[in-house]
């Protein structure tokens, strides 16, 4: 059993105001249990848990993970 505290972080940078990372459940059941807001400049550092298996990230932002450096678009 791999333990949240030994699990990958991912950086969340905000390139625009109100930014959201949104926290989606492991297990059968997938659906949002965290939304936290970011402005732009702020930093969001997170694991993956026992409680969240997936990551959606909504409006502009650079993500910095173990697999590379990926940027999210906001809506034009
Ligand atoms: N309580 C959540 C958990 O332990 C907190 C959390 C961890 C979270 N990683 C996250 C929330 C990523 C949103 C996005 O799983």
């Amino acid at each position: 059993m791999k333990y949240a505290k030994d699990s990958e972080y991912i950086v969340i940078r905000a390139l625009e105001d109100g930014v959201q990372v949104i926290g989606l459940t492991r297990g059968t059941d997938t659906r949002f249990h965290h939304a936290e807001k970011l402005d732009k400049g702020e930093v969001m550092v997170a694991q993956f848990t026992e409680h969240t298996s997936a990551v959606k990230v909504r409006g502009k932002a650079t993500l910095y993970t173990a697999y590379g450096e990926v940027e999210s678009e906001g809506k034009k």
